[in-house]
């Protein structure tokens, strides 16, 4: 199916009637609607929501807005409880509804947990387990059900929405013993789902055995293996996709070759493919057709795509990109199939799904 196909079969919400919608959710209950605690707008005072897309995530019963968080930054790099406060509740309080972190992000899930944890009925929470504390091995029953429990007390809940492996081998995949552990924290009540995060080969594999209800793997501009190799079967599937990397940790903004392993490649590729949004003014261009823009709304046009969490440590930065998608809307297929011919053209074989 094209993507401006997909898109507008799904419901936008950038009519002139929700603009003006304010903090009550229309599904009182559901994530997304207030639940009276503690970091709610001041009593009276209403906050503007921004009326995101909503998508289903796959098969279950969650319907997610098209942007997420990403919950790595604020462990990495650190940053305040009181930031993090401001930003988390400030995202909720304008329409999120995905939190993603992981057992190894830093200091990310207490973080969370200290932030929103007394508003959990307002997000779908999403962990990942498999990369241990120092000393304890990572890919075992034993190990994942220990981190669970842990996860569980750093969020303050007694239940997340979805676990996913973090990024494990095909090989360890293929030994069953981690994915058995998780069907079993399923069942026990622990998680409501399960899923991988990966791409390449053992993404594929994921999706293929049919075991996990949503898959998380890399996709942007810079990173669009995953278009052709496993989105097609995930949505085949009905399974849930969240893109983790959607907008190539904006490696437009740096001058010079980045010298941290995690973007240095993201970079190179950038500067090969030379799309016209990452050069000159649209580097600093904060509106839909700028760099953030244009990237975001390429991945969010990916056919099979639930929810894209944006990574940032900036309290501002959520509403500033639900701001963009709204004013933006859908992509037009045009310059979404011109981003892919680029792509085509230029893409070296080695350029795979980078984890
Ligand atoms: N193996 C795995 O499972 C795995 C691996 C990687 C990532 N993840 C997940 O995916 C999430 C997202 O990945 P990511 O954070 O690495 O990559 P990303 O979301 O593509 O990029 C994040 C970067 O983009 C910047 N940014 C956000 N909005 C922007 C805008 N409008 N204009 C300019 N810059 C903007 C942020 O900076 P500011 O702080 O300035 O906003 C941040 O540095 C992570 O947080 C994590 O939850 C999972």
């Amino acid at each position: 199916m094209s993507p401006m196909s997909d898109s507008t079969r799904r419901q936008f919400l950038f009519t002139a009637g929700t603009l003006a919608a304010f903090a009550v959710s229309a599904r009182a209950g559901q994530p997304g609607a207030p639940s009276g605690g503690a970091g709610q707008p001041a009593a009276g005072k209403p906050v503007e929501k921004i009326p995101l897309e909503r998508r289903k995530f796959g098969k279950t019963d969650m319907e997610v807005t098209v942007l997420g968080f990403g919950g790595a930054e604020i462990g990495y790099r650190k940053t305040d409880q009181d930031i993090i406060d401001r930003l988390l509740n400030s995202a909720l309080d304008a329409g999120l509804n995905v939190i993603d972190t992981a057992e190894c992000y830093a200091g990310s899930e207490e973080s969370i947990g200290k932030a929103v944890a007394s508003r959990r009925s307002e997000y779908h929470l999403f962990t990942k387990v498999g990369h241990m504390e120092q000393g304890e091995a990572g890919w075992t029953a034993a190990s994942i059900e220990k981190s669970i429990e842990r996860s569980l007390q750093r969020l303050k809940t007694d239940r997340v929405d979805l676990v996913q492996l973090h990024s494990c081998s095909l090989d360890t995949l293929k030994k069953g013993e981690c994915i058995e552990a998780l069907e079993k924290a399923k069942k026990a009540g622990k998680t409501r789902y399960i899923g991988y995060s990966g791409d390449s080969d053992a993404a594929l594999w994921a999706v293929e055995s049919g075991r996990f209800d949503s898959l998380q793997t890399s996709c942007s501009y810079a990173d669009q293996e995953a278009i052709e190799l496993t989105l097609p079967k995930a949505k085949e599937r009905q399974m849930g996709v969240v893109i983790k990397r959607p907008i190539a940790n904006a490696v437009w903004r740096q001058d010079e070759q980045p010298k941290d392993g995690y973007t240095v490649d993201y970079w190179k590729r950038s500067q090969k493919l030379a799309y016209d949004f990452t050069k000159g003014e649209a580097r600093q261009d904060n509106g839909p057709d700028g760099a953030a823009g244009i990237a975001l709304r390429f991945t969010l046009a990916v056919p099979g795509v639930s929810v894209a969490i944006v990574g940032t440590s900036n309290p501002d930065r959520w509403r500033q990109n639900a701001q963009m998608l709204k004013a933006g809307g859908p992509l037009p297929r045009e310059k979404f199939e011109a981003i892919r011919a680029r792509w085509k053209e230029a893409a070296e074989p080695g350029w795979h799904g980078l984890t």
